[in-house]
């Protein structure tokens, strides 16, 4: 197979440097062209952004020549990682000029004919895509992945959807990477809990109902069910934990639950995708577990962990799960969307 080139959308960001990392060495996608701002256009990668992870920048996307966001020369395939403020209208110009936008960004995760996709889960969404183009004349599309903590909660989840879930409550413990650079300030976060991340709640309750919900006449149609999340950005560095309780129209015995999650697989592990984990869940017996810096980078960062799962006397069962939320949350969910998308032959 000969690699299929790749550009980057807010390339030279947070998000955009957790693409190109996650990206090297693949053996599908090839980065060739990186999209930002005027203000970093025209300069070669490593003169428009510091490099914010750890360790250095690839040396190959070091010297890309930063394009500005507009359709044209960018490759067919093109991750988002745009700043919020302008993603809804550089990513339609994308769609509409024919481009395949795999993005990352919040802007249109909840429209009816844009699937919201985790691969293990939603996989059939992805055939909302005939009625957005239909709809909006586009040659090209846009394919979105979830919020950083909506993708723990949905993972865990799915493998108990089959009980019926109806209610949810789930309490996040957010690591500070999950604001991007400079994020929250230091004085702020330090020996500190901040229970409020703008706009998360709201972003977590709609879009789990959206990714377990069904899809129906060319619409996603979200699930019955009411979710409700307290969201807390905690003084950890990489990995959200998020504590929940379930209730179902057919409860499940703990040990019912518990072979559910860890039977759990998706058609990324039956076609074997390169960035797919062996076990996209992975349930740790023991009783303080899962733990964000323990846990997060488990299978490179693209398994959810699940723990202590246990009776909940309000609802019918709890537990906690924890997963990485700048890869498996972000960089790493969308090359996995792309990966899903090329093996349905969306990219030929
Ligand atoms: N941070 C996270 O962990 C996280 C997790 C999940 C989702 N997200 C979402 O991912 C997106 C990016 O977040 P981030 O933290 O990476 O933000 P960021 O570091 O501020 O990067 C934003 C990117 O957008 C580009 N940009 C800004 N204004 C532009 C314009 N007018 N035209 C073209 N490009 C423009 C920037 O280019 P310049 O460098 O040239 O300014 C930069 O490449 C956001 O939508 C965010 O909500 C973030």
């Amino acid at each position: 197979m000969r690699p299929i080139e790749v550009g980057i959308l807010g390339g030279t960001g947070m998000v955009g440097q957790h693409f190109i990392r996650f990206l090297q060495g693949h053996p599908w996608f090839k980065l060739t062209w990186l999209g930002a701002s005027d203000r970093s256009a025209g300069k070669k990668l490593k003169d428009a952004a510091p490099w914010r992870l750890d360790g250095d920048a690839p040396a190959s996307a070091s010297e890309i020549e930063v394009s500005d966001c507009k359709p044209g020369n960018a490759p067919q395939l093109v991750f988002s990682a745009m700043d919020a403020s302008v993603a809804t209208e550089i990513e339609r110009e994308f769609a509409q000029a024919g481009h395949i936008v795999v993005s990352n960004s919040r802007n249109h995760r909840m429209e009816k004919d844009v699937p919201l996709v985790v691969p293990e889960v939603n996989p059939a969404h992805l055939s909302l895509v005939h009625a957005q183009q239909k709809n909006r004349g586009w040659k090209g599309m846009i394919v979105t992945n979830p919020n950083c903590s909506t993708i723990v909660l949905t993972m865990s989840l799915a493998p108990l959807a089959q009980f019926g879930i109806q209610r949810v409550i789930a309490a996040t413990m957010q690591a500070v990477s999950g604001a991007g650079y400079p994020g929250v300030a230091s004085m702020d976060i330090l020996a500190n809990v901040v229970p409020f991340i703008g706009s998360e709640e709201e972003k977590m309750q709609q879009e789990t109902q959206k990714i377990l919900g069904g899809v129906a006449n060319g619409e996603a149609v979200p699930l019955n069910a009411r979710v409700s999340a307290h969201c807390n950005r905690v003084a950890v560095t990489d990995g959200h934990v998020v504590a929940v309780s379930v209730e179902f129209k057919s409860k499940p015995g703990v040990d019912d639950a518990r072979h559910a999650i860890e039977q759990f697989r998706g058609m990324p592990q039956e076609r074997n995708l390169p960035s797919a984990p062996q076990k996209p869940l992975v349930y740790l017996s023991q009783q303080d577990r899962p733990q964000p810096r323990r846990d997060a980078c488990r299978d490179n960062g693209m398994s959810v962990s699940v723990g202590r799962l246990r009776e909940c006397p309000v609802l019918d069962l709890k537990f906690v799960a924890c997963g990485h939320n700048t890869i498996r949350g972000a960089a790493g969910a969308a090359v996995l969307n792309a990966e899903l998308m090329a093996s349905e032959g969306f990219l030929d």
